[in-house]
């Protein structure tokens, strides 16, 4: 007998639309014709705000919401714990609610910055957090509203984020200040695995379709290396030669996890 069976488009809501990850999934949204995505801005929907949450859910109807919305800037939230929390904390569990409410699924982006680095191997989903500083506590916190029981709520922990053709990051710094000729000193006693923002765009997107059994899940690049030779690769990538040293951390009282490579022990399926 014939079944007719009814899939049902879905409808991603995106925050914090204008940050890094936020435009490339922007940019991916544009050749995907399977999903209907909305894309807010901070000046659209600011989560410490509950009334502009609950007008977008109400008038979007979200199945999905990808929360990009964050403080991110990790020296500023030393200066600005409370700022941090609003945003990263108090925001998130505003978030929550609608989500609840609406009986949408939450991807909540969270951070290497959640560990202490004194591991010596990279980081699984099975981890135990011990954040370092203010911007990892926070996250640390949200991850903890959003596993509560009941949620429907994904956890996705990413590091060291860049994307090649906007906003602010380490790469697209690294490659303006060698095109300007200048000699660079980059640190080279932390390690991580720098993540695009495209691969990343992409990895949520298949969350979403494969729909796994709510929890934390990593996704990062797949090379560890220290922020020298990731500028190392850079430069090498791009042509580009100009004097490079590598440098200890400065001693500027902000800790930072020296060792926080991510990896997955669950891994989604590589096809749509
Ligand atoms: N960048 C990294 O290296 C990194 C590493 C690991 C994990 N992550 C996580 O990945 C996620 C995305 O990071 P990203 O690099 O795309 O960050 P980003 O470029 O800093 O973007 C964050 C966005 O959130 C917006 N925002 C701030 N407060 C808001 C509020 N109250 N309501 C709504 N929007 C608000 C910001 O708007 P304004 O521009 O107006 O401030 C900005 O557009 C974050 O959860 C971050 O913690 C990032």
């Amino acid at each position: 007998m014939a079944t007719n069976k009814v899939i049902m488009a879905k409808t991603i809501l995106v925050t914090g639309s204008n940050g890094q990850l936020g435009k490339s999934l922007r940019t991916l949204a544009e050749n995907d014709d399977k999903n209907h995505w909305v894309f807010s801005s901070r000046q659209d929907l600011d989560i410490t705000n509950k009334g502009s949450i609950d007008a977008a859910f109400a008038k979007h109807l979200p199945t999905h919401c990808i929360n990009c919305a964050a403080f991110t800037n990790v020296r500023l939230a030393e200066k600005q714990p409370e700022n941090a929390t609003a945003i990263n904390v108090d925001g998130v569990a505003k978030l929550i609610s609608a989500c609840q409410e609406h009986s949408t699924s939450l991807v909540h982006l969270s951070t290497d910055y959640v560990f202490d680095g004194q591991k010596g191997n990279p980081y699984t989903e099975e981890d135990k957090v011990n954040p370092l500083n203010v911007y990892g506590k926070t996250k640390a916190a949200s991850e903890a509203l959003v596993l509560e029981q009941g949620l429907k709520g994904y956890v996705v922990r990413t590091s060291w984020v860049y994307a090649e053709n906007h906003g602010q990051n380490f790469y697209r710094s690294i490659l303006a200040k060698a095109r300007a000729g200048e000699s660079l000193r980059v640190v080279n006693d932390q390690t991580g695995t720098p993540t695009s923002t495209v691969e990343l765009a992409h990895y949520l997107r298949r969350l979403i379709q494969q729909g796994p059994p709510f929890g934390v899940y990593h996704f990062a690049g797949n090379k560890i290396q220290t922020w020298f030779s990731f500028a190392k690769d850079i430069l090498a990538e791009h042509k580009l030669n100009v004097e490079l040293t590598p440098i200890a951390t400065p001693k500027e009282g902000l800790k930072r996890p020296s060792f926080s490579p991510l990896i997955s022990i669950k891994p989604l399926n590589n096809e749509l």
